[in-house]
């Protein structure tokens, strides 16, 4: 950790990193969540050349290509490490895979009964992701912030009880109801698993974590209190007594007034908008308390021209003296054109 530490210091600090720690950094740093991914012929030549999804993730030296793709093609101020929420479920005890146009399958469910989940697999199962993320770091000039990331507990564990992506998985809450003392027992779970995982992270490289909290919508607020907010406040405590200098984000996507709780915690640097949010309300109710990012449509950037550089104005005009990271409310979509990325960039660039 100390060694860590001095080796930060010593580091002119990114701009992102600036920002997502309270600065009023200008212009605004930029990066895009599923920046690395199917909407560029790069990285579906890669995957091809791998032969899967996990395949990939699982190559260091091709996973560490793909997540420098972006930052090679655009002119972004972080790159996100290449790997996937669902590789902690993994080495719990479930079988994952990803089928063509199907999406990821986890076996078996928790909810057609009980499954034996252990921490044992996890070490050495994600040993390869703590190489990408050494060959990224090594590969990275030092004014580009490596992000790391995981699921948060909730939105991990709607995959895991349904053993797939489900329309509504809020309603996922009900086995929650019905067996509370084993998803009690799962959160729990999947909360330490998550601290060890991003603490491996950051000794091997990451200048930065973001939680994605991707299901928050729909929720109860007591519900969403207890087994979303209260599990990432206790992961961002245990990074912060080890690694006080390092950010945390959190993406709670959907959680729409209790975003302001997440803001006023007090334990995360920086909150992430979704497409949803109001950018004026954040501004008004969240500014004061955390950096923000995030919040243009990613279906603007399929479209592209006007109505998207409008969008990001309306953006940067409204964070424009408050710490801001430009980014989308929601992953890119495989249809985005990479020329209207590159003409993003570009304005916000000279905005
Ligand atoms: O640039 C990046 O963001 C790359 C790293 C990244 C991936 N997944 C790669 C990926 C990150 C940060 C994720 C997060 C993730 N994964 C989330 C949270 C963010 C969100 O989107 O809400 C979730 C819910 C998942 C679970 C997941 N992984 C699903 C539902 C799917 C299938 C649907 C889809 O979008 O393809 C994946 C697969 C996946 N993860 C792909 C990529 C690039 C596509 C795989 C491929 O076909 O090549």
């Amino acid at each position: 950790m100390q060694h860590y530490r001095k080796e930060f210091k010593m580091r002119h600090h990114p701009a992102f990193i600036r920002a997502i720690k309270g600065e009023k950094v200008s212009p605004k740093p930029i990066w895009f969540m599923r920046q690395a991914g199917r909407y560029l012929p790069e990285y579906r030549e890669k995957r091809a050349e791998a032969g899967s999804f996990l395949d990939l993730c699982f190559n260091p030296e091709m996973a560490a290509e793909v997540t420098l793709q972006p930052i090679r093609r655009f002119d972004l101020d972080a790159a996100i490490l290449f790997a996937d929420i669902l590789l902690l479920p993994m080495f719990m005890g479930q079988e994952l895979s990803f089928e063509a146009g199907e999406g990821p399958r986890l076996r078996p469910p928790l909810q057609d009964g009980p499954v034996e989940l252990s921490h044992q697999k996890l070490h050495d199962g994600l040993s390869p992701i703590m190489e990408t993320i050494r060959l990224c770091r090594e590969a990275l000039p030092e004014d580009k912030a490596l992000i790391g990331f995981a699921g948060a507990p909730w939105t991990v564990a709607t995959y895991m009880i349904a053993g797939q992506g489900v329309k509504d998985p809020s309603s996922l809450r009900s086995y929650a109801y019905e067996n509370p003392e084993t998803f009690q027992a799962l959160i729990h779970e999947l909360e330490n698993a998550t601290i060890s995982y991003f603490k491996r992270q950051i000794s091997a490289g990451v200048n930065a974590v973001q939680l994605f909290e991707s299901w928050a919508s729909g929720l109860p607020v007591e519900f969403l209190r207890a087994f979303c907010l209260e599990p990432a406040k206790r992961i961002a405590k245990a990074l912060k007594a080890e690694f006080p200098e390092v950010p945390v984000i959190a993406f709670p996507k959907g959680a729409g007034v209790q975003l302001r709780e997440y803001a006023e915690a007090g334990t995360f640097d920086a909150v992430s908008l979704g497409t949803e949010t109001d950018p004026i309300w954040a501004v008004e109710t969240l500014s004061s308390h955390v950096a923000l990012q995030g919040g243009l449509d990613p279906l603007l950037v399929v479209r592209g021209g006007t109505p998207m550089f409008k969008a990001a104005e309306q953006l940067l005009t409204t964070f424009a003296d408050k710490a801001y990271v430009f980014n989308l409310g929601h992953g890119f979509v495989p249809q985005t054109p990479p020329e209207n990325v590159a003409e993003l960039v570009k304005f916000i660039r000279t905005f």
